[in-house]
């Protein structure tokens, strides 16, 4: 705040921002903010039956793997040093309860312990936990009678769910359902199976929000009826998302999310001001979609648009990012 105050001219001497900013090296070198591979977190997507990936159509680049092509790009990501990955699994068969969700043989479970095996020293292995991409009428929880989520019957789901992806070897468990007590419910059923060392990163602030569009093409999970605003976040508030970040530590969070990022970097800096646990940003679909539909007509310079964003979020407070653009920032735009 002080150096704001200075005036521009001390005792005839002029203050000169400009001349750290006259040569590439020399502004890299008083750079304040940098993104590295490690910082990066690659989501992911398999789907069950497939014989061949298929492409989604509204995240260019993005695709629904089988067991095989997730393989190989799991591979190439830890090959370019990207520091995670998170899977999304979507079943072959949907149904009221989510049966897919805990099941030990279920696509998740299988390709968790595929990646583990494969890359798991190199990179770590976070499990999206939710029920969206599993139930049939494709929201975060069980529903009662009247439509609306089931919040006790829902924890039990996650409870059962997150003891399955750890068994199957995730190092991290991500709960993205936004039920209240989810993170202390996940904690105690990890704990009663001896799975102590298990993280979970929460996505404690996710809000409400139009971004998260493409994502639902991708993993097949858009409600059928209603939206997702009685359990996710309004995007009227911050002070309300610095709530759910102190519960979600008091019960047990070993890190916090706040998702989506560009959009909300307020909120990243505010919590990233509060807590003293990694803070997890999501860069969302419907960001890569934008950036990508604008780029694809020539209205923006693709790389400089990724390079800037990602900065933007570190700068905010994020310590690491999750983004579809993990492996091309790590392989090309970071270097
Ligand atoms: C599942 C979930 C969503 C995203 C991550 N986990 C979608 C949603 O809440 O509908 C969105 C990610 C993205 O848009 O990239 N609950």
């Amino acid at each position: 705040m002080t150096a704001l105050a200075l005036p521009n001219f001390i005792e005839g001497m002029t203050i000169r921002p400009r001349r750290l900013r006259r040569a590439a090296a020399l502004r890299d070198l008083v750079a304040e903010h940098r993104v590295s591979p490690g910082d990066l977190v690659l989501p992911l997507f398999v789907k069950e039956g497939l014989t061949d990936p298929v492409p989604v159509a509204s995240m260019p680049g993005v695709v629904q793997h089988t067991r095989d092509s997730l393989r190989k790009a799991a591979a190439r990501a830890a090959e370019a040093g990207v520091g995670g990955l998170i899977l999304f699994g979507i079943p072959a068969a949907k149904d009221a309860h989510g049966s897919g969700a805990d099941d030990s043989d279920g696509v998740v479970q299988r390709s968790l312990r595929d990646l583990v095996s494969d890359v798991g020293d190199a990179c770590v292995i976070v499990a999206d936990l939710c029920l969206c991409e599993y139930t049939d009428h494709g929201h975060c929880g069980l529903l009662a009678p009247d439509g609306t989520v089931a919040e006790e019957a829902t924890l039990d789901r996650y409870r059962s769910v997150a003891v399955s992806q750890a068994a199957a070897g995730a190092h991290v468990i991500a709960p993205s359902g936004m039920m209240d007590g989810q993170v202390g419910a996940i904690r105690d059923a990890l704990d009663l199976a001896g799975l102590t060392g298990t993280a979970i990163l929460a996505y404690s602030a996710k809000y409400a929000s139009a971004f998260y569009g493409p994502f639902r093409q991708a993993a097949e999970s858009a409600p059928a009826f209603g939206d997702r605003s009685a359990y996710q976040q309004s995007p009227a508030n911050s002070d309300e998302a610095l709530r759910e970040v102190e519960l979600d530590l008091a019960e047990g969070a070993d890190a916090v999310m706040v998702k989506p990022a560009l959009g909300y970097l307020d909120v990243v800096r505010r919590v990233a001001d509060a807590v003293r646990v990694p803070v997890a940003v999501y860069q969302v679909s419907g960001e890569y979609a934008m950036v990508e539909a604008a780029a694809a007509r020539g209205w923006l310079d693709r790389r400089r648009a990724i390079a800037e964003s990602l900065l933007s979020i570190r700068r905010a407070g994020a310590d690491l990012v999750l983004t579809y653009w993990a492996v091309e920032a790590a392989e090309e735009l970071l270097r």
